[in-house]
């Protein structure tokens, strides 16, 4: 029996060592799970797709609130996958994270980028990777339209962040 307890506690503490904690990740997590509360219908059949899940804190705290809703987390980092996968460790409604790459091609930036704190972020950004960067709403809406998506809602976050709401609208054949 005591050696059944240890191992759990030395899979719990292993697991515990490979969550990476991103400080914005957590400022950010409560203000977008209030969104998700306003947009997602609770409801037994839905399943919820995270592109680029990061360290995995946000996969993690929302699908504690959604216990119905099973949960895809998914990075294109391969070291990132076993923090996600740490922090989901015991949750039920999360799936094993999935390697998705969702590299998209833009060529230009028409659009002016405000404020300051972005231009810094969207330049730290091309400096980890030249093909990663803000994206310019225009391009977005019109990558959208063509894959039968539509622009629902743009909320204004803390940080001057952006939830953006898209919509898949119903295939007609
Ligand atoms: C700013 S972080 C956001 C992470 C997380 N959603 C959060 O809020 O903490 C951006 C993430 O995008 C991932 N990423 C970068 N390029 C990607 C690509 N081509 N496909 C999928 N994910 C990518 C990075 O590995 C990184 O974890």
């Amino acid at each position: 029996m005591n050696t059944i307890i240890r191992c759990a506690a030395n899979h719990r503490s292993r697991m515990a060592a490979k969550q990476l904690i991103y400080p914005a990740a957590e400022r950010n997590k409560d203000p977008i799970l209030s969104v998700l509360q306003q947009y997602i219908e609770q409801g037994a059949d839905k399943i919820f797709l995270e592109i680029a899940s990061g360290s995995g804190q946000h996969v993690a705290h929302f699908a504690q609130q959604f216990p119905q809703i099973l949960f895809y987390p998914s990075e294109y980092e391969s070291r990132l996958l076993e923090s996600i996968a740490a922090h989901t460790n015991g949750l039920t409604n999360v799936k094993r994270p999935l390697k998705i790459d969702i590299t998209t091609d833009f060529h230009t930036w028409d659009g002016k980028i405000t404020p300051e704190s972005n231009v810094n972020f969207h330049k730290s950004l091309k400096l980890q990777d030249s093909s990663w960067g803000l994206r310019d709403i225009n391009d977005l809406k019109a990558l959208a339209e063509k894959n039968g998506i539509k622009l629902i809602n743009i909320i204004d976050m803390p940080a001057n962040n952006k939830t953006i709401i898209w919509k898949k609208m119903s295939i007609t054949r």
